[in-house]
């Protein structure tokens, strides 16, 4: 009989976050089917997974972003007036400023940027006992792209910013003190860049034209209009702290490097094969397990109806851990690249669909040359050792990464 299952729990929000980023995939195996209709948050909520799955719901304008993810986690990543709470016309214009800050010149300066910050930091890495990469590269990627974004910072100022960036990020998963703590922090965050706005807008700080501070103060929204003080600050946190995020993949990428040696080998030399593995650390890790949607065009799938206002979730991890797409998926393997058929919906660490006209992720291209970029530093521009420790990725934690942090030790740069 056609329709979507439904789940037998009357609520599945515990174990949502007890079972973590195989949730979804746990109950479509049970129940046979890539999608089921469940109840969360005492909402109902129909959670889906797979390629066919991303085409429904990346089909373009049938879905908003508002009232799609918790409130909390929200104002974490992206709060109000953001491009991801914009829909229609309004969104294509504030997206396409994004856009015109991810040109391939643009990409390759925030490669070098962070080349010149991770450089600046070894010697202090060679004089410390331990370095646990997770908790170092974010600073050295909050200098970079601070660099990059035409955003003067203090080394004061690098330190809070950084921890700040950090805390929102590992905040957006939680609900409670986590979360609580990745609020404040943004509050005093937001001031911050607040401040950089108006000072350029009122002229006493100089900025380079074309970089995203520039781009942002001075971009004009469909209406004509400046952005809202409050909103531009809102965008600017939106380049800056994904870009701290990146040290998720980096932190998984010498992971990766460690337990397959193999493929820090061929990274090494060859660039293609650096790009491939780069795809694989965003195919294989754990970052954002789903993305909410809101039906705003009423559709049907699978005999089943999509009415207004109606509650989605799509499964990234699960997406590009399905077995039909990828036969081996939980086996750490570059070379699956060379033969992937390059859709936009079966792969999706980042969203997927139409970058102008859908929500996704418009800093894939960034986020691709930092990880190639970090990916060089780690096996020609430094040598180390990596000790035992605990590396258990746990997936029930959302975000997650190696338990130890991944500590290296006995730091030193190669010229
Ligand atoms: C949107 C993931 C890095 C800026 C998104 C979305 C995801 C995502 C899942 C939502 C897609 C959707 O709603 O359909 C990630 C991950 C990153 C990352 C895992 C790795 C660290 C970046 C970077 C930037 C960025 C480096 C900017 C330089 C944005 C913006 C949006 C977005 C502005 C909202 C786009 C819109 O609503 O149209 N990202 N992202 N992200 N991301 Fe990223």
């Amino acid at each position: 009989m056609p329709g979507i299952p439904r789940d037998k729990s009357p609520d599945t929000t515990l174990a949502l976050l007890r079972e973590g980023y195989p949730f979804i995939t746990n109950r479509c195996r049970q129940l046979g089917s890539d999608a089921f209709v469940t109840r969360m948050m005492l909402r109902r909520v129909v959670c889906m997974r797979g390629e066919e799955a991303a085409r429904v719901f990346y089909h373009p304008g049938r879905f908003t972003r508002n009232g799609a993810i918790p409130r909390t986690t929200f104002a974490l990543l992206q709060d109000k007036g953001s491009v991801a709470s914009l829909d229609g016309e309004a969104h294509r214009v504030r997206k396409r400023m994004f856009l015109s800050l991810m040109k391939p010149e643009a990409v390759r300066e925030m490669g070098d940027a962070l080349e010149r910050a991770w450089r600046a930091t070894l010697p202090a890495w060679s004089r410390m006992d331990r370095v646990v990469v997770r908790d170092e590269i974010g600073g050295v990627l909050c200098r970079a792209a601070c660099d990059w974004a035409g955003v003067p910072l203090t080394e004061a100022e690098a330190v809070e910013r950084t921890r700040e960036f950090r805390a929102m990020i590992g905040g957006a998963g939680s609900v409670g003190p986590r979360a609580w703590r990745g609020r404040v922090l943004r509050a005093r965050t937001e001031g911050w860049a607040r401040a950089q706005v108006e000072a350029v807008r009122d002229g006493s700080l100089a900025v380079r034209d074309g970089s995203a501070l520039e781009v942002i103060a001075w971009h004009r929204d469909d209406g004509g209009e400046l952005l809202p003080v409050k909103v531009a600050a809102v965008e600017l946190l939106n380049i800056l702290r994904p870009i701290v995020a990146v040290d998720r993949f980096i932190t998984f990428a010498a992971l990766a490097l460690h337990q397959h040696p193999e493929t820090a080998r061929e990274a090494a030399g060859d660039d293609r094969y650096l790009e491939m593995f780069t795809q694989e650390v965003r195919r294989f890790y754990p970052f954002f397990p789903v993305i909410g949607g809101r039906v705003l065009e009423p559709f049907e799938w699978r005999g089943h109806r999509f009415a207004e206002r109606d509650w989605v979730l799509l499964d990234l991890y699960g997406t590009n851990h399905e077995k039909r797409v990828w036969g081996d998926p939980d086996r750490f393997r570059p070379e699956r690249f060379v033969i992937w058929d390059g859709s936009a919906f079966n792969f999706i660490p980042q969203g997927g669909g139409d970058f102008e006209t859908g929500h996704r992720c418009p800093g894939e291209w960034i986020t691709i040359e930092l990880v190639k970029r970090a990916v060089r530093m780690l096996v020609n521009g430094m040598g180390y050792v990596v000790p035992r420790q605990d590396l258990t990725v746990s997936l029930s934690d959302m975000p997650t990464g190696p338990a130890s942090g991944f500590v290296i030790q006995r730091v030193e740069a190669v010229a």
